[in-house]
């Protein structure tokens, strides 16, 4: 028996029910602890339903009338957390193999039936986010965060074992790497009482860091620093937009994974994202079995076949010029798209999900994007137009990754950003990657919450990260 509690109650250790639940020791006393799901029954025997978040499984307690008293009982209701010793027992019913025949009941919280909100089931996932702070106590949002927390580890483990360094940039940081000004500011200042020069403009002299900070947009600059030096690196850790975007995709907090490659090319670097994303979702289908079986049959009876399929074929790759020509085509035949399609557009998820999920039925890396749309470090192509991005598009989310083969060459990515006006006096040491050993390298980010979007099949990214963070709303 593995023990995972180094309390003793009684002389007996609590097992964990995912633990619990392999057990064949029958007749042996057993401790499990958790919160009640349900109690059913009659006069002459009651069944709860115990889950301590070990797994999606719930252990039964059986308790035969007398062997517990009314007081206790009474007590037991959904919500309520409770310690169980009792003996360990094959199962008569379906759908388990043990149960535990309860002797002694300790009641740890009650729970009032009349407050506690999570009393039935199928409450809707807008009820569940003004309670998330109870949410994670549902069988869909427990399967949720235990595969995120194997996507983690998955994450963790692929760059580990190739020799991968984790790199950690920092969340502060004064320069806008994406260079789209959604950064939130940071600030010990008297807001209320803002010293100005004679311009109008906030004066940072004597801010906490003496000039403007802003959270972090992205780790790619410093990860490029690393690159450079260490080889192979990535970071894992959260970001902030503050992008006034209301759709069920973005968030104004969420976590994201850059590798750094340097001498990656941005074929290298395709190779690399799609090897990552297939190792991710193979992880969670080997992992997470009884969680996706769960969310396969409650939230998208597709999930499990869609992640399958994303595994069995090469992603289809081809430059953004040939994907807008396939999209006007379509238009043409008569295809509505809420947002115009030309040559020069940011293509719109609608536009993403039509090459991936109609034309192709694959997932699709699409390179060699205009640079007008793209950031400032991306290598320039030959025909001045373009750039080494590459874009990987999912079936049902649209951009996963968003990439690029970065300018290696130091007047080439000075040019762009004198001609993008970025303050120069803010990138100096960025420039010096281009001015000591500069090299060609390649990267990527990955939004953590947009592949979880993927693997567990949830339809809204507010409700893959336990506290979502988004326009007008920062509650918990
Ligand atoms: O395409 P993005 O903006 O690229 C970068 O930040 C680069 N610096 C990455 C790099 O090359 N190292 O963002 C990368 C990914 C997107 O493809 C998307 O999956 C996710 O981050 N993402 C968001 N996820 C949730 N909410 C948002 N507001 C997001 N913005 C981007
Ligand atoms: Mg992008």
């Amino acid at each position: 028996m593995q023990y995972n509690n180094d309390i003793l109650i009684m002389g007996i250790k609590r097992t964990k029910i995912v633990d619990a639940l392999a057990l064949t020791n029958y007749g042996s006393e057993i401790n499990v602890k958790g919160w009640v799901r349900t109690k059913r029954g009659n006069k002459n025997v009651s069944f709860i339903a115990l889950n301590d978040g070990s797994t999606i499984k719930n252990i039964q307690l059986v308790v035969d009338a007398g062997s517990i008293s009314e007081d206790i009982l009474k007590d037991v209701t959904t919500g309520a957390c409770i310690s169980c010793i009792g003996t360990l027992v094959q199962s008569q019913g379906a759908g388990q193999t043990v149960e535990v025949l309860a002797k002694s009941i300790e009641i740890y919280g009650k729970a009032d039936v009349n407050e506690y909100p999570l009393q039935k089931k199928g409450c809707s996932m807008e009820f569940l986010r003004e309670i998330a702070h109870l949410r994670p106590r549902t069988n869909t949002f427990g399967a949720v965060f235990r595969i995120r927390h194997n996507m983690a580890i998955a994450i963790h483990k692929f760059f580990h074992d190739k020799g991968f360094f984790y790199f950690h940039t920092p969340i502060i940081t004064a320069s806008d790497c994406e260079g789209a000004g959604q950064m939130f500011q940071v600030t010990t200042k008297n807001l209320y009482d803002l010293k100005k020069d004679e311009n109008g403009s906030i004066i940072y002299d004597d801010d906490f860091f003496g000039k403007m900070a802003s959270l972090t947009v992205s780790g790619q600059l410093e990860g490029e620093l690393a690159a450079t030096a260490l080889g192979s690196i990535y970071t894992f850790g959260p970001t902030f937009r503050a992008e006034n975007s209301n759709t069920p995709r973005h968030l104004a907090e969420f976590w994201m994974i850059e590798p750094e490659v340097a001498f990656n090319d941005l074929y290298d670097n395709m190779d690399l994202a799609e090897e990552f994303i297939k190792y991710c979702v193979q992880w969670a289908l080997d992992n997470c079995q009884d969680d996706l079986a769960f969310l396969n049959q409650m939230i998208d009876k597709g999930l499990i076949e869609r992640l399958q399929s994303v595994l069995k074929a090469p992603f289809t790759r081809l430059p953004y010029t040939e994907g807008i020509k396939i999209l006007e085509e379509a238009v043409a035949k008569g295809k509505k798209f809420e947002f115009p399609v030309y040559w020069g557009c940011d293509l719109a998820s609608e536009h993403e999900r039509y090459l991936v999920e109609e034309h192709f039925k694959n997932p699709v890396i699409l390179t060699d994007y205009p640079k007008e749309i793209k950031a400032f470090y991306m290598k320039q192509n030959e025909d001045g137009k373009t750039v080494r991005a590459m874009d990987v598009l999912f079936p049902t989310i649209g951009e996963i990754i968003g990439g690029s083969e970065r300018e290696a060459d130091y007047n080439k990515l000075l040019t762009r950003i004198q001609e993008l006006n970025i303050p120069m006096k803010d990138m100096w040491w960025y420039l010096d990657t281009r001015k000591f050993g500069s090299c060609p390298h390649s990267g990527f980010g990955l939004g953590f919450e947009r592949l979880l979007l993927f693997v567990t099949g949830m339809t809204n990214i507010r409700d893959v990260i336990p506290f979502p963070r988004t326009p007008r709303s920062a509650e918990f």
